[in-house]
């Protein structure tokens, strides 16, 4: 397949205020996209500089992780000054130059705002270490007084998601240790910000209208569902009391804790929503909100607050058709009652990519990569069907699989340095992507000594490589996209369910103009007949293994192979 992009939709950003509704977004993490000054490391500059790519491939806007000036201890969720770009990554002319070079071609451009936490190098936190116990500086962080005669226990048995206490004792500028303590949800150098200080939201409010006045079209949130923490701060009943089973955010039986998902939170998003409508067109937001379920998620949705959350309750179904199917169902009907369309996803950067996690694992621990790469295609070739908007992360357009082996002195998530090396699951997804060659750094920039290494067997996942190759994982994510574009029965709009044979999920999605598109997941290992009814007139597969066969009595139907996705045109 020659790579060819639809001209007339790519000139301009769709110009509807609901262009959210609907848009494939595509998330950059900055430091692995592209190296535009051969440090190692990628930048604003090299972003721009393959913005081509990302239009030819198809994306409505691009979500870039945090680039504001940082210690990078925690990749940049770790912010020194909201309204600075981190020298290592550029400029503010650079952010200026990817807005309109983005706009351009038809691109949103989307930025990461991290309000649950500030870097301890911030202005703020440096103030709090420099000042009397008490002062004003004290109160834009959550500092409680210690437990126990001496004040040395922490004040309440938080854990840190990122292991260990969640709670760090201050020190005087002389080192001597204070009885105060400053919570951190995270790393010890993400101290937690108050969120019933006025003086955080107003910095807030400004931070927002800042980089909006610069044109970016929305913010993800970092965290949205931890602002505001329980009055009194809590202990929590944790159910895993061991430590190796703390991961508090990202295990579903730890979301009703104390810091999570407090229904204050949402007051902070209808203070966002009506910066966000001052402008014209409005600006837009997506929460990261790890929540226990769909009910839930959609409160964050509500008319006056975000626009769109991450579904991370859909991730969490896996490769199961009974609990996909029961997920999306509950997605769409919490979704529908508030008005929102949904948001799905299956990768980014703090999870194992999908190719890899969705790979079958063997007796002895071994994951089957190739089966693991033919579900991930399916499962992205259906989810890019279900109605709403979608996220995907750099990378697994190529079928990238996650990198398992990281020499530990060049693993860098702080989690690992906190667990002692037993939690490494963030690294392994962020290796920078191949874009040419047979070598690192394949045309990633022009030095091998990229800031994590680059597996030395990735010269047939580069984009040079599947480009214009129509089995490649690339041109299965580009043919999607042009179709899903052109299609009025994709993106926003109804799903009506089809009974469907064996462990395949099926659904059809009516089209404004009389075509239907009906979207198959066979999620077994076998051959399946589809009913005849359901048409022959493929518009993409996830592989090969798909063919219309006639029968004796009948017309000709589709016999899907296993673990195979499809899309068929229907006429309504
Ligand atoms: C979010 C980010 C993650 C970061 C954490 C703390 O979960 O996605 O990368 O480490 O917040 O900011």
């Amino acid at each position: 397949m020659t790579p060819t992009s639809d001209p007339a939709a790519q000139t301009a950003v769709d110009p509807s205020a609901d262009w959210w509704r609907h848009a494939v977004v595509y998330q950059v993490y900055p430091r692995s996209f592209a190296d535009s000054d051969g440090d190692g490391m990628g930048d604003i500059p090299g972003l721009v500089s393959r913005l081509d790519y990302l239009a030819d491939l198809g994306v409505d806007a691009i979500w870039i992780s945090p680039f504001y000036s940082s210690p990078l201890n925690d990749g940049g969720y770790d912010v020194a000054d909201y309204r600075s770009i981190d020298s290592r990554l550029g400029s503010m002319d650079d952010v200026d130059r990817l807005v309109a070079e983005s706009h351009a071609r038809g691109m949103r451009v989307i930025m990461d705002i991290v309000p649950n936490h500030t870097s301890s190098e911030h202005p703020w936190f440096q103030e709090l270490l420099a000042s009397e116990p008490g002062s004003p500086a004290w109160d834009r962080y959550v500092v409680r007084e210690g437990r126990g005669a001496d004040r040395g226990q922490p004040p309440n048995n938080w854990r840190s998601v990122f292991h260990g206490s969640g709670w760090s004792q201050i020190r005087t500028p002389a080192g001597e240790p204070t009885g105060s303590w400053y919570l951190h949800l995270f790393d010890t150098t993400q101290p937690d910000l108050d969120w019933d200080n006025p003086e955080v939201h107003a910095e807030f409010r400004d931070i927002l209208r800042f980089w909006f006045d610069r044109g970016i079209d929305g913010f993800r949130i970092d965290v949205a569902h931890g602002l505001v923490k329980e009055a009194g701060l809590p202990d929590f009943d944790y159910p895993h009391p061991d430590e190796e089973k703390q991961q508090a955010m990202f295990e579903d039986d730890i979301a009703h804790a104390p810091f999570w998902d407090q229904d204050g939170v949402h007051d902070i998003y209808r203070e966002w929503r009506s910066v966000a409508d001052e402008y014209d067109p409005p600006r837009v937001f997506c929460g990261e909100t790890w929540v226990p379920n769909p009910e839930r998620l959609a409160r964050y949705q509500r008319p006056d607050e975000l626009h769109t959350s991450f579904n991370f309750i859909y991730l969490e179904a896996g490769w199961n058709a009974a609990a996909m199917r029961r997920t999306i169902d509950e997605t769409l009907a919490n979704h529908a009652a508030v008005g929102a369309p949904p948001t799905w996803v299956l990768s980014n950067h703090d999870l194992v990519r999908h190719r890899t996690r969705m790979a079958p694992v063997d007796v002895s621990g071994a994951r089957d990569l190739d089966r693991g790469l033919r579900r991930a295609r399916a499962a992205t070739l259906f989810t890019l069907s279900l109605p709403g908007s979608m996220y995907l992360y750099q990378g697994e357009e190529l079928g990238l699989p996650e990198v398992v082996d990281l020499p530990d002195d060049a693993r860098q998530d702080p989690a690992w340095h906190r667990s002692g090396g037993t939690d490494g699951t963030r690294d392994g997804c962020r290796v920078p992507i191949p874009w040419s060659g047979d070598a690192p750094p394949y045309g990633f920039g022009s030095d091998s000594a990229t800031w994590l290494p680059q597996p030395h067997d990735w010269a047939d996942l580069t984009v040079t490589r599947e480009l214009g190759d129509p089995a490649s994982t690339l041109e299965m994510y580009r043919a999607a996209l042009r179709i899903r574009r052109a299609s009025s029965a994709l993106g926003e709009g109804s799903l009506l369910w089809l009974d469907a044979p064996g462990d395949v999920v099926a659904l059809r999605r009516p089209g404004r103009d009389g075509t239907d598109v009906v979207s198959v997941i066979n999620l077994g290992t076998g051959t399946v007949r589809l009913p005849a009814e359901w048409g022959t007139d493929l518009l993409v597969s996830s592989s090969d293994d798909v063919a219309a066969l006639s029968t004796d009595d009948g017309p000709p139907s589709m016999v899907v192979g296993g673990e195979t996705a499809l899309w068929l045109a229907a006429t309504s």
